[in-house]
C-alpha cells in the first residue's frame, strides 16, 4: 500500500482515515514491519545499547547484560543498535555472543563516528572485530559526522556484502534540515532519528519524506533516555490503555511510536530483564488507530 504525504500528515496528527486501515491495526501477532528498500520483514521492537551496555570489563556487570540480550532474542528481537561512541558497548555485545551464539537473523547495527576518513576505516575494521562478525545488518553514519566521505565507503562495503543496509543517524532534533537534504539526494536504506510522545517534530517533514523516498526509519530515544517516565510519574494509566493491551507507560510510549506507518523499528535501551519484557510485549496485540493516536497526544500534553 502506498501512502501519500498528505495521508501521512493527516495520520500523524491523528485524523481518522478509513483508507489508512493498515494491516498493523488490531494485529494479534508481533508487529512486523517492512524494510522499504528490499521488502524484508523485521520486528518493530529492537534494542539500543548506549549507557546500558557500556559496562567495561567487569564480568559481574557484563553477564546480566548478556542475559538481557539472550532474552531479547528469545522474545523474537532482531535489531540491536550500537556505536563506537558507546564506550565498551560493542565489546560487551561481542563478549555476549561468544558466551551464547546469536540467532542467524541477528540484525547487527552500528555506526561510524569520526571526522577523519582514515580513522573511520580503522573504526569500522575494529567494529567487525568487536562484534566478531563479517556482516552488519545496518551501518550508519553517526550524527551525520563526515557523511560525505563515510557514506560512499559504506556503500562500497554494502556492494561487497559486508553490510546489508546503509543509513544515517541523528537525535535530539539536531540537523533535521541537513538530514532531509541527504534523504532527498542520497541512496540510503535507513535513517535513525528521535521520535516519541514529546519529540514529534519529525512528523512534519522527515517521516513523510522517508515514506515518499522508501527509506526505513529507526527510532532512538523512545523514552527520552528515561525522562518520559519521570514526567509521567504518578499519572494513572488512561482508560484507553487496556483497549490496546498496554499494562504500563512504556508500552503506551512504544505503541505510539511503532504505530506510525513510516516507522520501521524502535530501539529502547534497558539494563533490566523486566523492562525488556515490558518493551518487547509492546509489539504484540492491537495498535492505536489514528483517532486513538490523537487521544494519546492530547492525554500526554495534559500530563
Ligand atoms: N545519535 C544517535 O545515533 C543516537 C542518539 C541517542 C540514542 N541512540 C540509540 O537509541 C537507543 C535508545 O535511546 P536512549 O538509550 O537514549 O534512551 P531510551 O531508550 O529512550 O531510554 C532508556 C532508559 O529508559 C529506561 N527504561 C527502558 N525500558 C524501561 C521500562 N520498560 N520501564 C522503565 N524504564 C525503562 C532505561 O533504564 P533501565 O536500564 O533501568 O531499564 C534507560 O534508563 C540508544 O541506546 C542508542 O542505541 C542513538
Amino acid at each position: 500500500m502506498t501512502i501519500s504525504r498528505r495521508q501521512l500528515l493527516q495520520y500523524s496528527s491523528g485524523i481518522a482515515l478509513q483508507s489508512l486501515a493498515l494491516p498493523l491495526f488490531a494485529s494479534e501477532t508481533p508487529a512486523l514491519k517492512t524494510i522499504p528498500s528490499t521488502g524484508e520483514k523485521i520486528p518493530s521492537m529492537g534494542m539500543g545499547t548506549w549507557i546500558t551496555f557500556n559496562v567495561g570489563d567487569n564480568t559481574e556487570l557484563r553477564d546480566p547484560r548478556c542475559q538481557v540480550l539472550s532474552r531479547f532474542f528469545e522474545l523474537g528481537g532482531r535489531m540491536v543498535d550500537s556505536s563506537p561512541m558507546y564506550g565498551s558497548a560493542e565489546d560487551v555485545l561481542g563478549y555476549c555472543e561468544e558466551k551464547k551464539s546469536a540467532p542467524d537473523n541477528y540484525f547487527r547495527t552500528t555506526k561510524v563516528w569520526t571526522s577523519s576518513d582514515s580513522e573511520g576505516r580503522t573504526q569500522i575494521d575494529n567494529s567487525y572485530q568487536l562484534w566478531k562478525t563479517n556482516q552488519f545488518g545496518l551501518y550508519q553514519v553517526h550524527n551525520l559526522v563526515n557523511w560525505k566521505n563515510h557514506l560512499p565507503y559504506l556503500q562500497e562495503l554494502k556492494a561487497q556484502g559486508k553490510i546489508r543496509y546503509v543509513g544515517i543517524s541523528t537525535s535530539h532534533g539536531r540537523r533535521h534540515g541537513d538530514l532531509a537534504n541527504i534523504m532527498e539526494t542520497q541512496e540510503i536504506d535507513f535513517v535513525q532519528l528521535t521520535y516519541n510522545l514529546e519529540d514529534r517534530e519529525v512528523e512534519e517533514k522527515l517521516l513523510p519524506l522517508a515514506a515518499d523516498r522508501g527509506i526505513g526509519v529507526v527510532v532512538n530515544r523512545p523514552f527520552r533516555r528515561g525522562g518520559l517516565f519521570d514526567r509521567l510519574e504518578g499519572t494513572p494509566l488512561p482508560d484507553w490503555a487496556q483497549s490496546i493491551g498496554c499494562k504500563n507507560m512504556a508500552q503506551i510510549m512504544l505503541k505510539f511510536i511503532i504505530s506510525h506507518p513510516a516507522v520501521t523499528c524502535a530501539i529502547p535501551a534497558t539494563s533490566q530483564l523486566a523492562h525488556l519484557e515490558e518493551n518487547m510485549a509492546a509489539q504484540h496485540g492491537p495498535m492505536p488507530d489514528p483517532q486513538l493516536r490523537t487521544e494519546m497526544i492530547n492525554w500526554f500534553n495534559q500530563t
